[in-house]
């Protein structure tokens, strides 16, 4: 098989079939789940393109919702479209007074990401005709699915944040865009609305949108897996809320800024520390380092490094944790250890630093990467529900556990 930009590979469809063998590729490094339009990376040459969009150009020229639209629908939106979109995301923000009591069973400190998938999830228990569980109903309704989960995973990611600060909840307000509105939920009081100056919800625009989507990484082959069962939208992407969670993952970011708050509250200049991360102790990584695909830059690490830059010169914010990053960066890309594995900072590395500046708590910074990466989610979900004759997805393994063996009695037990 050759794709779009002459990548090959062996269609191994009837190996088990035809030679009785079967592949063996751990964390399947090297084998294609399926055959996807959504987005091209090429890991070598730092490429990432947003159906065939250069993630550069959506960057300079596109915000978070015009690029969710192009991820899910396949193309740039005209002002019809976009005008629609944006108006089912603004009627669809709010959710159920019920599922607030949702919230309240969970303790304050609970994992915000755990908060994230169980509240997610719920959307298929208040909205069931938009989750049957059956391909052609759920494909039927998928627009406002689709809507729904971009708009209410917004407002649970900033509702969780006030119900964990112990502060009442701000709900939305139609007539505000996506991220203003964001921002207004997390951050205004009662008595006083919380207005963000345009630097601060343009880097908020485009850290989402450099987060929309990124090709068969962990939790997105998570969201296909549990689709591929005929499990609704919502369901599947709480399965994906769950994956990103994890350090190695969307956990990342918020790793990175504790990584980098332990390096300054030690005095440490970053030396001691990349020692560390150099002993291969996975314990010890030097976290928003290194990526599965990109053996070069990762191209959204280059624009939100620049992007940090401008939007703390610009707020007048001088964070010593920036200072640190970027000393990280330079010694570590001059260090033979990285060089040769082919460490490069990944869009982690800056990622928490611009979220600080904008106010946003380091606990939640892996939600905000869920909110920026559900139009990918969907996207992905629609692919897999909509691909004809489609599979459950249903890997083989290499068994190397005990040969038959008899029951033993209790008694007869050592
Ligand atoms: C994201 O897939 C995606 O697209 C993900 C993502 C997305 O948008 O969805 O891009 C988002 O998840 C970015 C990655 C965020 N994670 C981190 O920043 C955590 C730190 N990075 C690593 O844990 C690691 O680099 C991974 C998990 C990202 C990639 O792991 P790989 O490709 O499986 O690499 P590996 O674990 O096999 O390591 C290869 C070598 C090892 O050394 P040796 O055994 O060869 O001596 O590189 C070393 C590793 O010890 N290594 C690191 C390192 N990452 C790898 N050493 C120090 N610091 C690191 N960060």
């Amino acid at each position: 098989m050759v794709g779009t930009e002459g990548e090959k590979a062996v269609d191994i469809r009837r190996l088990r079939v035809d030679t009785g063998y079967v592949a063996y590729d751990q964390g399947y490094g090297d084998t294609a789940s399926c055959e996807s339009a959504i987005t091209y990376l090429d890991g070598d040459n730092g490429i990432l393109r947003c159906r065939g969009y250069p993630i550069e150009q959506l960057a300079q020229h596109s915000n978070f919702i015009e690029t969710a639209y192009l991820v899910i629908y396949g193309e740039l939106p005209n002002a019809a479209r976009r005008k629609d979109f944006g108006m089912l995301l603004r009627q669809n923000a709010a959710i159920e007074t019920q599922m607030q009591r949702i919230f309240e069973g969970f303790p304050k400190d609970a994992p915000p990401m755990a908060m994230l998938s169980s509240i997610f999830a719920s959307l298929a228990a208040y909205y069931p005709h938009l989750a049957t569980n059956d391909f052609a109903k759920d494909l039927a309704s998928f627009d406002m699915a689709a809507a729904m989960a971009i708009s209410k995973v917004r407002t649970i990611g900033a509702m969780l944040y006030r119900y964990q600060s112990g502060l009442p909840y701000v709900f939305p307000k139609q007539d505000l865009p996506f991220c203003e509105n964001f921002l207004h939920m997390m951050f205004s009081e009662p008595y006083k609305e919380y207005v963000a100056v345009p630097e601060v919800s343009r880097a908020l625009n485009l850290l989402l949108l450099l987060h929309a989507d990124h090709e068969q990484n962990c939790s997105t082959s998570t969201v296909r897996m549990v689709g591929s069962s005929a499990a609704n939208l919502f369901t599947s992407i709480s399965a994906g809320i769950c994956a990103l969670s994890g350090p190695l993952h969307g956990g990342a970011n918020s790793a990175v800024v504790q990584m980098l708050q332990a390096i300054h509250d030690d005095g440490d200049d970053g030396s001691r520390f990349i020692q560390a991360a150099k002993s291969g102790n996975k314990s010890n990584r030097l976290m928003g380092f290194g990526h599965a695909v990109y053996k070069n830059f990762d191209p959204r690490a280059k624009i939100i490094g620049k992007a940090c830059d401008d939007l703390l010169k610009k707020l007048g914010v001088n964070d010593p944790l920036l200072d640190i990053a970027k000393r990280l960066d330079e010694t570590a890309l001059k260090d033979d250890y990285f060089i040769s594995r082919k460490l490069y900072p990944n869009v982690d590395f800056y990622s928490g630093i611009i979220m600080r500046a904008l106010g946003i708590p380091v606990s939640l910074f892996t939600v905000v990467f869920a909110i920026g990466r559900t139009p990918g989610w969907i996207a992905n979900w629609h692919e897999v529900a909509s691909t004809p004759k489609g599979r459950i997805y249903r890997p083989r393994q290499i068994y190397i556990g005990p040969k038959r063996r008899e029951y033993v009695q209790m008694a007869e037990r050592p």
